[in-house]
C-alpha cells in the first residue's frame, strides 16, 4: 500500500482540454460538412468567392473532422486510457500540454491556409510544409508521452487498448513523414519528392493507412476500453483481441492500391491491393464481433443506457463499412463505384457511423468522470442525440448509395451506335434529390452535436475538477 501519489494521481487537465475541443471541432467540422453538402444542392452558396468555394472548403471539412474532431478525440481518450490502465500519471505534463497547444495550432493553420488555397493537393495531406513539420514535431512528442507513460506503468501487462493506440501513433508518424517528403520552393509552396505513379502509390499508401490506422486502429483502442467499461463486462475474448490486432496491422498496410484501380499503377499491384482488402474483412469483423459479444449478458442495458447505444451502434456501422470496403475493392465493383457518391456514402458510413459515434460515446463516458460528476447533466438529451445521429447517418448513407449506383449506371450506359446514353449533366440532375437528403441527414447529425455541447456545458458548469482528481487519487491509492 502506497500513499505517495501527489499532487494528483492523473493528468486530467490535458484530457479535459482535448475532450472539450473534440466537441468544438466536431460542431465546426460537421457544420462545414452541412454547408458544403448544401453547396452541392444550391451552388449559389459558393458566393462567387474563391475562399468560400466548394473546392477550398471541402479539404477544410476533411481536415477539421478527421484531424481536429477525430484527432482530439484520440488524444483525449488515449491519454485517459493509458493513465488508467497503466495506473500512472502521464510521463510529462509539459510535453502533454505541448501536444495540446501544438495540435490546436496546426488546426488553426489549416483553417487559415486551406481557404486561401495553399495546398499540396494530396488528399488528407494538404497542409503545406511548415504546418506539416509542426504536425510531425507534435506527433513525435505525442509518441514520447504515450510510450513514456507505458514504460512507467504500475501494472504488469499492457492492456490491449494501448496496443491499438500505440500502433496508430507509430504508423501515423511513419505515413506522415514519408508522404510529406517534399521540396519547398517558397514559404507556402512545395513539390512532392516523388513523381508520377510512384507519387500516386505513396499518396494512397498514406491515404488508405490514414483510414486504417488513424480512422480505424486508434478508434479500436477506444473501443477496447470504453465498450467493456460502459457495459461493465470484461472484453469477450482477450485472445481474439490479440489475433485481431496482429492480423489487422499486417493486412492494412498492403491495401492502398485499391484507390488506384485502372490507373497507371502496375496491374499486379492493383490485384495485390484488391486481394489484401478482401482478406481484411476477417480481422475487421473479428474486432467488431469481439466488441459486440462483450455485451453478452448486458444487452438489456441498451434499453436504458444511450451511451452504450452509441458505442454498440458504432460497432454495427464499423461492421457494415468494413464489409462494403472489401466489396468496393473488387476491381469490377470498383469500376462502377469509383468517382461516384457510393464512395462518399462508404466514407461517411465509417466516418459518421463508426468514428463519430464511438467518439461521442467515449466523450459522454469520460466527461462526468473528468469533471467530478456522477453522470451527464441530461440522459434524455444523450438519447435525443443518439437518434439524431443514427437517423442522420442512415439518411446520408442511403442517399449516397442511390446516387452512386445511379451515377455509375448512367455514366456507363451506351447506345447501340456506341455513343453515351446520358450526358454528365443528366446524371447530375438525377443526383439532386439525393443531395438534398444527404444535406438533411448531415443537418440531423450536426444538430445532435449542438445538443451534446449544451449537455457538456451544463455538466461542466456544475463540476468540481479538484473533486474528480481527488476521487481518482483515492481509487489509485486503494488499488495498490
Ligand atoms: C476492410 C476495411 C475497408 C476496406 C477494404 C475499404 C475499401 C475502400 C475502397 C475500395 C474505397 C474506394 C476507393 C476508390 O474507389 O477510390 C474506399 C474509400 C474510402 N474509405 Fe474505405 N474501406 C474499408 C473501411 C473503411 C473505414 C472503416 C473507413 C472510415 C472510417 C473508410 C474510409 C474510407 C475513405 C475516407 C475513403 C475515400 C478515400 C478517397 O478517395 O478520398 N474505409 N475504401
Ligand atoms: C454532419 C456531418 C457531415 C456532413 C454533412 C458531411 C458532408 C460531406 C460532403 C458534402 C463531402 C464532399 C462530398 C463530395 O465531394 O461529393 C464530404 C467529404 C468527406 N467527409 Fe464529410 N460530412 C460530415 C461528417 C464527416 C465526418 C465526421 C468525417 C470524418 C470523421 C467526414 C469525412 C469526410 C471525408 C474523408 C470526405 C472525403 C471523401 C472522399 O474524398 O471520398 N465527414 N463530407
Amino acid at each position: 500500500m502506497s500513499t505517495a501519489i501527489s499532487p494528483t494521481a492523473y493528468n486530467y487537465k490535458v484530457v479535459r482540454q482535448f475532450a472539450i475541443m473534440t466537441v468544438v471541432w466536431g460542431i465546426l467540422g460537421m457544420g462545414l460538412g452541412v454547408f458544403i453538402a448544401s453547396q452541392l444542392v444550391w451552388p449559389e452558396l459558393n458566393f462567387g468567392l474563391p475562399w468560400t468555394s466548394f473546392g477550398r472548403l471541402r479539404p477544410l471539412h476533411t481536415n477539421l473532422v478527421i484531424f481536429a474532431f477525430g484527432g482530439c478525440a484520440l488524444f483525449a481518450t488515449s491519454y485517459y486510457v493509458v493513465q488508467r490502465t497503466c495506473q500512472t500519471r502521464l510521463i510529462s505534463d509539459s510535453l502533454a500540454a505541448f501536444t495540446f497547444w501544438g495540435w490546436q495550432a496546426v488546426i488553426v493553420g489549416a483553417i487559415v491556409t486551406l481557404p486561401l488555397g495553399y495546398t499540396t493537393t494530396k488528399e488528407y495531406a494538404e497542409l503545406e510544409w511548415p504546418l506539416a513539420i509542426l504536425l510531425a514535431i507534435v506527433w513525435v512528442t505525442y509518441g514520447l508521452v504515450f510510450f513514456g507513460t507505458i514504460t512507467k506503468r504500475k501494472t504488469k501487462h499492457i492492456y490491449v487498448g494501448n496496443w491499438f493506440y500505440g500502433a496508430f501513433i507509430v504508423v501515423t508518424a511513419m505515413l506522415h513523414i514519408v508522404n510529406h517528403a517534399s521540396l519547398p520552393v517558397s514559404f507556402f509552396k512545395s513539390y512532392s519528392a516523388y513523381a508520377g505513379a510512384t507519387d500516386a502509390m505513396i499518396q494512397w499508401w498514406y491515404g488508405h493507412n490514414a483510414v486504417g490506422f488513424f480512422l480505424t486502429t486508434g478508434f479500436l483502442g477506444m473501443m477496447y476500453y470504453f465498450v467493456p467499461k460502459q457495459a461493465e463486462r470484461p472484453i469477450y475474448s482477450y485472445r481474439l483481441s490479440i489475433v485481431h490486432f496482429w492480423a489487422l496491422i499486417t493486412l492494412y498496410i498492403w491495401a492502398g492500391p485499391h484507390h488506384l484501380h485502372y490507373t497507371a499503377l502496375p496491374d499486379w499491384a492493383q490485384s495485390l491491393g484488391m486481394a489484401m482488402s478482401i482478406i481484411l474483412l476477417a480481422p475487421s469483423w473479428g474486432g467488431m464481433i469481439n466488441g459486440m459479444m462483450t455485451l453478452s449478458g448486458a444487452w438489456h442495458k441498451l434499453r436504458t443506457d444511450p451511451i452504450l447505444r452509441f458505442l454498440v451502434v458504432s460497432l454495427a456501422f464499423y461492421g457494415m463499412s468494413t464489409f462494403e470496403g472489401p466489396m468496393m475493392a473488387i476491381k469490377t465493383v470498383n469500376s462502377l463505384s469509383h468517382y461516384t457518391d457510393w464512395t462518399i456514402g462508404h466514407v461517411h458510413a465509417g466516418a459518421l457511423g463508426w468514428v463519430a459515434m464511438i467518439s461521442i460515446g467515449a466523450i459522454y463516458h469520460m466527461i462526468p468522470k473528468l469533471f467530478g460528476r456522477v453522470q451527464m447533466h441530461s440522459i434524455g438529451l444523450i438519447n435525443a442525440h443518439f437518434w439524431l445521429a443514427t437517423i442522420g447517418t442512415v439518411l446520408y448513407i442511403a442517399s449516397m448509395w442511390v446516387n452512386g449506383i445511379t451515377q455509375g449506371l448512367m455514366w456507363r450506359a451506351i447506345n447501340d451506335d456506341g455513343t453515351l446514353t446520358y450526358s454528365f449533366v443528366e446524371a447530375l440532375q438525377a443526383s439532386h434529390p439525393g443531395f438534398i437528403v444527404r444535406a438533411l441527414g448531415g443537418a440531423f447529425f450536426a444538430s445532435g452535436m449542438l445538443f451534446m455541447a449544451y449537455n457538456v456545458w451544463r455538466t461542466v458548469r456544475a463540476s468540481n475538477p479538484a473533486e474528480a482528481e481527488a476521487a481518482e487519487q483515492i481509487a489509485v491509492v486503494g488499488a495498490h
